[in-house]
């Protein structure tokens, strides 16, 4: 008797959590759709982002919703997190970048030797002031970070910045208008506001935040700010949700990568998990082959699967097929156990 209580509490809880999951996932689902119908429908990305900027009320709900799905609905919430965590320990405290500098090396002797050394973004003879040996503190800035989930690993000391923060620790800014200064000004730029300043992280985070934009030159704009913010071997992590199989979209991956070694980037490492890509870019140039001004010839790389969908110009609700259906759902209100 008292076990078909708790197995009734049980099936009532998890009625009760689906219901929740779906009211905070359409949340979710119903901004990123907004975003991008206007964007397609007046190809006015400026109007578009200016409007958004106006709901504050939307964006606040938004951003209550994702910290309640992160952090008290899905299942291996943090699966993400902890990737990103064990990612940047390997690389920084473990010998992953020492590894990754020797294969990159021998990489180019061979290709040196096999006379295929490709003309492009020239080499950098700087060193990064890393310490291998002692374990210091990593910079983290978390662009989009919401809740600010790296604030838990002592190993990190975290910048937190996001559009709408959901906690008082996350910084308000919107990281698309965010100027990056060179880092010889950081003496005679006294501003109060929050201040970036070029080479100045180990690791910048942009988890499940490159789908909000509803364009992929504000991706790619993103991608080049962080690739300017890091030092030279610092880390990128890029967590994007894709409950699809391994290869389904694996040419939008390998477009990806493509648009991050334009930036200036080399993959670290790249592992798909049951909802999700997580990758983990290292900055290996000074230089970049594009700036600031240049990088909407990145748009064709940096593309999303919803960025081909079509919107009709009235108010209907848009009707899914239900294998849509299916797979918005699996995206948003669960994520994966095995990380
Ligand atoms: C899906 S949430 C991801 C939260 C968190 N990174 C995580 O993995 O749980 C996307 C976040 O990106 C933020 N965001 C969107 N555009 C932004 C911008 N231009 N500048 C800063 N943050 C932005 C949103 O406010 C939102 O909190």
């Amino acid at each position: 008797m008292a076990s078909d209580y708790l197995a009734m509490t049980k099936k009532f809880i998890t009625t009760m959590d689906k219901t929740e999951h779906q009211n905070l996932s359409n949340t979710i689902r119903e901004v990123h759709e907004k975003l991008r119908k206007s964007f397609h429908l007046t190809q006015d990305l400026n109007k578009v982002w200016q409007e958004h900027i106006k709901e504050e009320d939307l964006r606040k709900k938004y951003s209550q919703a994702m910290m309640k799905l992160a952090t008290e609905i899905w299942v291996g919430k943090d699966c993400r997190i902890e990737w990103s965590y064990r990612a940047c320990m390997n690389f920084f405290y473990h010998g992953g970048l020492e590894k990754f500098l020797a294969r990159e090396k021998k990489i180019k002797e061979l290709s040196i030797i096999k006379g295929k050394e490709t003309p492009g973004i020239s080499d950098d003879t700087r060193q990064n002031n890393f310490d291998f040996s002692t374990k210091r503190q990593l910079k983290l800035l978390d662009i989009g970070s919401c809740y600010n989930p790296f604030s838990k690993f002592s190993e990190f000391s975290c910048v937190a910045i996001d559009l709408t923060p959901a906690t008082k620790d996350v910084l308000p800014c919107d990281f698309l208008q965010a100027e990056i200064h060179m880092k010889s000004n950081a003496e005679v730029i006294n501003d109060s506001k929050l201040t970036f300043f070029e080479e100045s992280f180990d690791i910048v985070v942009m988890s499940l935040v490159l789908e909000y934009l509803p364009a992929a030159e504000q991706r790619a704009i993103f991608c080049f700010k962080a690739w300017q913010l890091l030092q030279l071997y610092g880390l990128c992590i890029i967590i994007t949700p894709d409950s699809k199989s391994l290869h389904h979209n694996a040419p939008m991956m390998k477009s990806w990568k493509t648009a991050f070694e334009k930036i200036g980037f080399k993959r670290v490492k790249y592992e798909k998990l049951t909802h999700l890509h997580c990758m983990a870019f290292c900055k290996m140039y000074m230089t970049s082959s594009v700036d600031i001004s240049s990088c909407k010839s990145l748009s064709d790389l940096l593309y999303i699967p919803q960025d081909f969908k079509c919107y009709a110009d009235d108010d209907l609700p848009i009707e899914r097929s239900e294998e849509e259906c299916q797979s918005l759902y699996e995206q948003f209100s669960e994520l994966p156990n095995e990380v």
